[in-house]
């Protein structure tokens, strides 16, 4: 059975590196008849492609090479995305794959599962039914088409599930009648896989702490990389005021993605000269940005991906936008909704005290296993 992979931007390296783990167990536990196992062909679609933004991942989360990078890079949404399709398909049509697994939401997830709907590859989305319910978000018109293109809808929760009925999307007829019918499953959340992996591991490979010289538990870490707070002057610049305010008291680091750099670096250069407590460093790889979670006092962010570590980390997360997908997170009160009011960061930021209550959200961290198991089920019932 041959699956393609396509990611391309870093919280699919780091959903993928589970799965691809997840297989690598399959085969080790499966007999080797070749009709059994699982080949995994990776294709990288170029999106992100700094050092610290793409291969420190493939390094630290021992994902298997990437058979084909087909370097796309970055662009504005029609070109970039236009591109991957054209690449993509072409590479499929070689490969001719059992299933095209896809994960999240950018415009390498929506590339990759157009591409394969139109050569009747079913598609497998790892978090499906995710939605913030503004259309104004790129990678809502990416979940929203991808959602409705694919075959196996693995869904972290069932909001996610409940959020696709509405669309219309649910396993209606039995799942072995055609190999394009839809089949949704909670399998929960293969961020929380890969999140329990690193736990592991963070101790001995991250020394970010004592490089920057930080206190656990005095120290805030915020990340902010989403196109409404980038491209919105107004909104970035009330973000950076209170981030700059929050690190008069403590220092507050700020990894900083590469669409914020080239943006800041033009409208605030100034705030990345600053030498104050506000600590703009490098993107930095898996287990640095763990350590540097589960030690801050307070995480404030725009990212997905790190809504959700902070709560599995127990650490109050104050989330940089107007709405969340993580829609649980906030209704346990871990994660507040501030969007770019300064003020109400920075008292959110000074006053969290977070609730005693934290129960288990997304999943136990076998989603990967999960979703390999029902990978090769459906399989199986799609050549009976
Ligand atoms: C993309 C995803 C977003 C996801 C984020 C994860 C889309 C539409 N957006 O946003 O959903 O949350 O990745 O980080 O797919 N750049 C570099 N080096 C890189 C990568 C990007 O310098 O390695 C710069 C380029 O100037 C580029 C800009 O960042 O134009 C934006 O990159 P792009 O991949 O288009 O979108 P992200 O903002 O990263
Ligand atoms: N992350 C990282 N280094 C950083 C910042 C974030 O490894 O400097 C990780 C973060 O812990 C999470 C993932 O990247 O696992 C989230 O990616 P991002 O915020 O870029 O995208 P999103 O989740 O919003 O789509």
């Amino acid at each position: 059975m041959k699956i393609v992979t396509i990611i391309g931007a870093r919280p699919q390296f780091i959903k993928a590196a589970a799965v691809s783990r997840a297989i690598g167990r399959y085969n080790d536990q499966t007999s080797n008849s070749e009709h059994r196992t699982l080949n995994e062909v990776i294709i990288h679609t170029g999106q992100h492609y700094d050092e610290g933004m793409s291969a420190v991942f493939f390094r630290e989360l021992e994902i298997p090479e990437p058979l084909y990078n087909i370097g796309i890079g970055s662009g504005p949404h029609g070109q970039q995305t236009g591109r991957m399709i054209e690449a993509i398909e072409k590479l499929l049509m070689t490969e001719k794959p059992d299933w095209v697994l896809v994960y999240g939401d950018t415009n390498s997830t929506l590339a990759g599962a157009l591409a394969a709907a139109k050569l009747h590859i079913p598609v497998a989305h790892v978090e499906a039914g995710l939605r913030s319910f503004n259309r104004r978000m790129p990678e809502e018109i990416n979940r929203v088409l991808t959602d409705h293109l694919s075959t196996l809808l693995f869904c972290p929760s069932q909001v996610a599930v409940d959020n696709l009925a509405a669309e219309g999307i649910s396993s209606k007829r039995a799942p072995d009648s055609s190999p394009l019918t839809p089949q949704i499953l909670v399998v929960g959340d293969v961020m929380a896989d890969a999140l329990q992996f690193a736990a592991n591991k963070v101790d001995t490979n991250s020394d970010i702490l004592n490089c920057l010289g930080l206190k656990p538990h005095h120290y805030l870490l915020a990340t902010i990389h989403r196109a409404e707070n980038t491209d919105n002057p107004e909104r970035l610049g009330n973000i950076m005021s209170a981030l700059s305010e929050l690190a008069k008291r403590e220092p507050v680091v700020l990894p900083l993605h590469p669409r914020t750099k080239k943006i800041l670096t033009a409208s605030h250069p100034s705030v990345l000269v600053s030498d104050s407590l506000l600590r703009i460093i490098e993107p930095v790889g898996y287990f640095d940005v763990i350590a540097l979670a589960r030690s801050s006092r307070v995480i404030l962010t725009d990212s997905g991906g790190m809504q959700k570590e902070a709560y599995w980390l127990k650490v109050p997360c104050i989330t940089l936008r107007d709405e969340t997908e993580w829609v649980e997170t906030v209704e346990t009160g871990w994660n507040v909704l501030t969007g770019a009011d300064e003020k109400k960061i920075s008292n959110t930021a000074q006053n969290f005290t977070p609730p005693a209550e934290h129960p288990s959200l997304y999943g136990d961290g076998q989603a990967a296993k999960r979703v390999i198991d029902i990978l090769v089920e459906r399989t199986a019932d799609m050549r009976k």
